[in-house]
């Protein structure tokens, strides 16, 4: 959702603004623009353009400036012109560009309207350039002093017609800083700055900096100067170009397995559950919380721990624990699991038990995340950046870190025999044999009523799977654990529908057979998808069979998902959609 970027330096300034926001294209957006300094002009263009579109409508070329660039994600006012970024003052004193909402903008800006001044966007946004001019904001303390006076969630870039300075703020949206020869880069992810500079600056919660003359300032938001450390970028997992590969949801897919060997390969080096000691398992109760598809891991990570610790887990969707009063105290432990580390949801229910718990743990494939910065210990997925808003391969990924997590839990320690063991797994699964689309789709004939069924942890495969063919390719399609069917949804089931079941624990099997005689009783179509296709060979019922390979039993839900991410795949291809950029969706979702 909304990236912002920003550059102070001698080079030319649109074409590294315009490079730092393909970068962002990837969280999503459906307008961007960019404004730059030169000398006492301000050039500025801005609409519904995808990138490669802005980069032909700016002509300018300026050198030794300053500028500030945005993708908008719409949320208050629509995709057009005048409601991107960036924003400016009535009488064009101060631009500038926000991710966030900001929560009291209705009443700043009916103060301002009641003083007569004009804006130009239904955004919330625009009254943060439009306050700073009419408090008329010279200098960085009283910058610091009209943004305090913002509710909600900012990043913050923004300049003024007046002075060589870029002036930034942060509460609840990332924003970064990286410095190199004499030049500043701004930007909400510092995947930006990998080609530049490892090093750089994470602006925190309640502070603010100031670009200028070579150098750059960070107060807190009580005008006290403050002194920061640099980060180090591990540009190690930060390569993310599409390959050969048509669309990064393809390639994300097929590198599962070589993320998963990635996954043991850093494991086995470093102990990253060295903090996890026998007090973690001193609690009353764990619970997991995340949203979307971080939610569906957590669903399956949780039986993956409750079979060692032998106490009540819970998963928890991140917006609606919100509501309510949930009990928190110190006999509990969280663990988190975001893809991004940006999750505002995620982000807010990690505010709200931080301190309060027994500890907080993040399970994320981005370890310079809002959410790895917060929780005690991190759990990195090492899935390598994902582009795609589908979510895949840090799905799996999250998987095995929840296995490995359990595992641990055991003896508090994991042997290179068992290193071995599962790299031997990882090993069987071959990406190329899970395509079934082409077969499928002759068997799948009406989109409207597609069900995934399955038992147990097969469920929540079944879950996620719905997920990826909802977003992706704009069809209907639910899931359901096979023992609900006949509490309701049988009454959809006719020779229009399919029901594909998921069915890979030994112990269940003939609990799907009886939902596969339930369903072929209403003449709906059967697609099983299992590894263990001799429990099935006296079925007759089933019209196509996904064989899943032969892995431990344990480590299936990584696989069993696969064919369904490849499915929505080349479903979502066939449809003519983008699978990387579905419509009305982000990558990050940074709003509440
Ligand atoms: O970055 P996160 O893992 O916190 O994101 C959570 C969800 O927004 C995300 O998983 C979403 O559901 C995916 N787009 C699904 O493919």
């Amino acid at each position: 959702m909304c990236g912002i970027a920003g550059f102070f330096g001698h080079q030319v300034c649109e074409d590294i603004l315009i490079n730092f926001l393909e970068k962002l294209e990837y969280r999503g957006y459906d307008s961007s623009g960019i404004a730059v300094k030169n000398k006492n002009n301000i050039n500025l263009v801005k609409g519904t353009y995808k990138i490669n579109e802005l980069k032909e409508v700016v002509k300018t070329k300026t050198t030794n400036s300053c500028g500030i660039a945005h993708t908008r994600w719409a949320t208050h006012g629509k995709a057009n012109k005048d409601n991107s970024h960036p924003h400016y003052s009535a009488n064009k004193v101060w631009f500038a560009v926000h991710n966030g909402i900001i929560e009291n903008y209705a009443s700043l800006k009916n103060k301002l309207i009641n003083c007569n001044i004009k804006f130009s966007s239904e955004t919330d946004s625009e009254v943060i350039p439009q306050l700073l001019e009419y408090n008329n904001v010279k200098n960085i303390y009283e910058f610091i002093d009209t943004i305090n006076m913002l509710k909600g969630a900012y990043a913050i870039c923004a300049f003024n017609n007046f002075d060589n300075s870029l002036y930034l703020a942060k509460y609840k949206n990332p924003l970064y800083i990286a410095e190199f020869n004499n030049e500043f880069f701004i930007a909400s992810d510092p995947i930006c700055f990998n080609e530049i500079t490892k090093n750089y600056y994470t602006l925190n919660d309640n502070e603010f900096c100031i670009v200028s003359d070579n150098k750059l300032c960070f107060y807190n938001n009580k005008h006290k100067k403050i002194n920061k450390k640099q980060n180090l970028l591990n540009s190690k997992y930060l390569k993310c170009s599409k390959e050969n590969y048509s669309t990064f949801m393809e390639k994300e897919i097929n590198e599962i397995p070589k993320v998963l060997k990635n996954i043991l390969t850093e494991y086995k080096k470093n102990n990253y559950f060295e903090h996890i000691t026998s007090d973690f398992l001193d609690v009353k109760r764990v619970v997991i919380i995340g949203c979307g598809t971080a939610y569906h891991s957590g669903l399956i990570g949780a039986k993956y721990l409750e079979s060692v610790l032998n106490i009540p887990i819970s998963v928890e969707l991140a917006s609606e624990f919100l509501c309510g009063n949930p009990i928190i105290n110190n006999t509990t432990s969280y663990i988190f699991v975001s893809q991004s580390g940006e999750t505002a949801d995620t982000i807010n229910a990690l505010n709200l038990v931080k301190n309060k718990c027994k500890n907080t743990i993040a399970i994320t494939n981005v370890t310079y995340s809002t959410i790895a910065q917060n929780v005690d210990i991190v759990l990195p997925v090492f899935a390598g950046p994902e582009i795609a808003v589908a979510s895949t391969k840090a799905y799996n990924a999250q998987l095995l870190v929840f296995y490995l997590f359990s595992e641990y839990l055991k003896n508090f320690k994991l042997e290179t025999k068992f290193f071995n063991k599962i790299n031997g797994e990882i090993k069987k699964i071959n990406i190329a044999t899970l395509y079934h689309f082409d077969k499928l789709t002759k068997i799948i004939s009406n989109f409207d009523s597609l069900f995934i069924l399955g038992k147990f942890k097969d469920y929540f495969t079944a879950l996620e799977a719905s997920l990826k063919i909802r977003e992706i390719t704009y069809s209907n399609c639910s899931a359901l654990p096979c023992g609900e069917l006949k509490h309701g949804t049988l009454a959809l089931v006719s020779n229009k529908t399919t029901c594909i079941i998921i069915s890979t624990n030994k112990l269940l099997h003939s609990k799907t057979i009886s939902a596969i005689n339930e369903i072929k009783a209403r003449l709906g179509k059967i697609v099983l998808v299992t590894n263990s296709v001799e429990s099935f060979k006296d079925c007759s019922l089933i019209d196509y069979l996904i064989k899943l390979p032969n892995v431990d039993e344990n480590l299936i839900d990584l696989v069993s998902v696969i064919p369904f991410q490849l499915f929505a795949l080349q479903l979502s291809l066939t449809k003519k959609i983008n699978p990387d950029k579905p419509r009305n969706l982000a990558k990050s979702v940074t709003v509440e």
